[in-house]
């Protein structure tokens, strides 16, 4: 093996960069004896520099299978300019116990067996190095909790002084061992240790070290910050494995003097669930801003195409298990995962997008989720890609940051289609009770697909009927001084905009699972047949149900020798053309709330008649209530779930396997 080549290709010279960190690992006799693999090792490793992204996701197998086969510990390469320089001083003195810290804001990805420690230095020329330039960052602040952390860390710069500067030191998980055992998976294997020494020149840290600051990783992820001066030293451990574990970690360290390369948001989702159905599910960040539609920060996060990515992973999915909060290893190895280069989702079945529908109309990222198995628990996290524009080495926080996971479950009966994007009822995004076989919504052969004929029906009904109304308020005498309206607070635009919410929530129903058993689901179509052609059981359809407590009935009958079959309220749906045209067969519905009905009698003249069902006499049966603490109890458009009930929906992954345990909700029908 020679380096004396004059000129060296871009490959050449990465190529002689990784030797350099073979050589620093002692590993010279081995790979001088086995090209072949220094040869891997360099043109697969490099890839994680910087475009990890679309990379062949099987290189880190590769090398990790050759690693084990050889029992050895392997650095992954580093900035090409410092590692050249790094080879000088490599073949003068191959003592050298450390690895070095290949740059600021780098990723240094190395494997690391059971028991194994790497201690790592980062060179006061890289701590003197001067402060990566400052770029335009997101629009905003995302999220309150960030402006604080921001605010702490301008302070911590400014109390930097001559010599001193505070490094930021984070690690992301990549890979960790696997489950061998016979039985099921039902831990973890067990993280990583990160010790930062706490004193200058101190190389003498890791498991046994002293004067250090000792991180065991979190799901994944660690990290430190110090105030650093002179030559620093960094270790990573590797704990022994418990019996049924094989294989070792790959993690990726970074360190630098401007920001963390990796951050977790530990406390916050910063994403709902809106809802799912069979096989897709649609969330949405929270609020990016608060600022009026004409303000620019509010047009730069609308300019923004898809400033976040989510991944999510069938929570029966073991890989993520214990490494949630690693951007490394969910973007490695997430089951499903949205792609900047693939916003219509087309290969990664994540269609993303800026948008404004929702409470408040302000900006925020949709995911459409697809390709997901019915019945299924699923857990998501946000993400965002380096600093949202670029990631990789070289990039300020280029590591990438997650928030904390978000749980839902995918529906189990095939007749609830999620709907969104109507032309009408543009605020409607929820799952609607549909017919599969009449509407198939997950195939689009061949012309106009099912949902787009079912979106058709919705939106034409909805609009037809707005249209009468329309003519019913022109007869009003709207444009008259405001004394002589028909209301001193309330004028035809407030009864527009209560019409067009009220029609848009009640006819076009909110569709839950018919096997779902939670309450606040009201059950419709009972005596219909399912798109399958199965039926309710009879002695389910004749028993007693009483929708009006205290209506009379208008062929006498007393209310309560009601059935479930002979109620209106339980089969039939509210909407007719659903029962004309749809035949969704048995469904639940999340009834629209009573305020929506409220709103409309109050902001509407009384010339047009409206009304609402009297307590008792309807109104259950017609509408829902909101609960106070923000679950999510009744139809109204814009709701996502659950957007205080935070502890329920936002629960860790491990409550989540839990979870998935205790749920056995599909009730069979037959
Ligand atoms: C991300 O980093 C790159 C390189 O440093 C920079 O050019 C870009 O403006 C940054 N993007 C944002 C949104 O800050
Ligand atoms: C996994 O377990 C099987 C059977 O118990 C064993 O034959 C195999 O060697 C194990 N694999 C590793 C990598 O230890
Ligand atoms: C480490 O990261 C967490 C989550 O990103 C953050 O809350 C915390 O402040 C960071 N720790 C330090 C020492 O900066
Ligand atoms: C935006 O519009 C609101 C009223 O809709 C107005 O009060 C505000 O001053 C406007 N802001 C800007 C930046 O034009
Ligand atoms: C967004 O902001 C609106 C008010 O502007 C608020 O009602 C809503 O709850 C916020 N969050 C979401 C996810 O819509
Ligand atoms: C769907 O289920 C199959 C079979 O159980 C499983 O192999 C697959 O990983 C699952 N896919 C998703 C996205 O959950
Ligand atoms: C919804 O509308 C947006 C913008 O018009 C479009 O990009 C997206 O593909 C639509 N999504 C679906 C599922 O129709
Ligand atoms: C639209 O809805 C109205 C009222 O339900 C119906 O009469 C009309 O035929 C529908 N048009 C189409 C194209 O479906
Ligand atoms: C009613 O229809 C007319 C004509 O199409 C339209 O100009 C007007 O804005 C509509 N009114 C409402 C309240 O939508
Ligand atoms: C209502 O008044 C506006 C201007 O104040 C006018 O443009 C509009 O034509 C009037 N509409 C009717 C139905 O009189
Ligand atoms: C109706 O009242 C709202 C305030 O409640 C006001 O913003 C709006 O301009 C009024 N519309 C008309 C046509 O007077
Ligand atoms: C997923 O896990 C749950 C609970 O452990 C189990 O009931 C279910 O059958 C599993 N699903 C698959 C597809 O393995």
């Amino acid at each position: 093996m020679h380096f004396q080549c004059p000129k060296l290709t871009p490959l050449q010279s990465r190529f002689v960069a990784s030797f350099a960190a073979l050589l620093l690992l002692g590993l010279v006799y081995w790979s001088l004896s086995n090209p072949h693999f220094a040869y891997a090792a360099e043109v697969e490793g490099g890839g994680l520099m910087g475009e990890r992204d679309g990379d062949d996701h099987n290189w880190y197998r590769i090398e990790e299978q050759r690693l084990r086969e050889d029992g050895v510990d392997v650095g992954g390469g580093g900035q090409e300019g410092v590692m050249e320089g790094m080879l000088e001083a490599v073949l003068e003195a191959r003592a050298v116990a450390a690895t070095a810290i290949s740059d600021n804001n780098a990723p240094n990805n190395l494997n690391i067996e059971p028991g194994g420690t790497t201690v790592w230095s980062y060179s006061e020329a890289l701590l003197t190095s001067p402060a990566a330039p400052s770029t335009p960052g997101l629009p905003s602040e995302v999220g309150e909790k960030r402006s604080l952390d921001s605010a702490h860390a301008e302070l911590r710069k400014r109390q930097d002084s001559g010599g001193s500067t505070t490094i930021y030191v984070s690690i992301n998980t990549c890979l960790q061992p696997t489950w061998n055992g016979t039985d099921q998976q039902s831990d973890a294997p067990p993280q990583l240790t990160l010790y930062v020494s706490s004193g200058a020149g101190n190389e003498n840290i890791g498991p046994n070290g002293q004067n250090q600051v000792v991180q065991e990783l979190s799901e994944g992820f660690a990290n430190v910050s110090v105030v650093a001066s002179g030559t620093w030293y960094i270790a990573v451990s590797a704990p022994t494995l418990p019996s049924g574990y094989v294989g070792s970690w790959n993690y990726e360290l970074a360190v630098s003097h401007d920001a963390y390369y990796h951050s977790a948001d530990e406390e916050d989702p910063n994403l709902f669930l809106v809802d799912t159905d069979q096989h897709s599910a649609l969330l949405v960040t929270n609020n990016l801003t608060q600022q009026d539609s004409n303000s620019t920060i509010f047009q730069d996060w609308m300019d923004l195409s898809t400033p976040f990515v989510m991944f999510a992973a069938n929570v029966n999915n073991t890989a993520m298990l214990g490494l949630q909060k690693s951007y490394c290893a969910w973007a490695k190895s997430g089951q499903l995962a949205a792609s900047q280069d693939d916003p219509q989702g087309d290969n990664t079945g994540v269609q993303m997008g800026m948008i404004t529908r929702g409470l408040g109309n302000k900006p925020k990222e949709q995911f459409y989720v697809t390709n997901l198995n019915a019945s299924s628990q699923y857990v998501g996290i946000l993400a965002e890609p380096g600093n949202s524009t670029k990631s990789g080495a070289g990039v300020v926080g280029g590591g990438g940051k997650v928030w904390s996971p978000v749980i839902w479950q995918t529906k189990a009966d095939g007749n609830c289609a999620l709907m969104f994007n109507l032309t009408f009822c543009d605020e409607v995004a929820y799952a609607v009770p549909n017919n599969p076989v009449t509407f198939n919504t997950t195939s689009t052969t061949g012309g106009e697909d099912g949902i787009d004929r079912l979106r058709h029906i919705y939106d034409n009904y909805t609009s037809y009927y707005y249209q009468q109304f329309n003519y019913s308020l022109q007869q009003i005498p709207c444009n008259i001084s405001s004394d002589a309206q028909y209301s001193t607070i309330k004028n035809c635009t407030d009864c527009a905009a209560a019409y067009k919410q009220w029609l848009c929530a009640v006819s076009i129903p909110r569709c839950a699972d018919f096997s779902s058993d939670e309450t606040r689901y009201h059950p419709r179509n009972m005596g219909q047949s399912f798109p399958n052609g199965s039926a309710l059981p009879s002695d389910l359809l004749n028993t007693q149900y009483t929708p009006m407590s205290r209506a009379p009935t208008l062929d006498g009958t007393p209310a309560y020798s009601q059935t479930y079959l002979s109620s209106l309220a339980t089969n039939s749906s509210r909407n007719p053309i659903l029962d004309a045209q749809i035949l969704p067969g048995p469904y639940r519905e999340l009834l629209p709330c009573e305020d929506l009905c409220f709103s409309l009698v109050q902001s509407c003249p009384a010339a047009l008649g409206f009304g609402c069902p009297a307590p008792g006499r309807g109104l259950e049966a017609g509408y829902g209530k909101r609960s106070p603490d923000g679950a999510l109890t009744c139809s109204y458009l814009g709701a996502v779930y659950d957007i205080s009930a935070a502890g329920n929906v936002f629960a860790p992954v491990f409550e989540a396997l839990a979870i998935a345990a205790l749920v056995g909700l599909v009730v069979g029908v037959v």
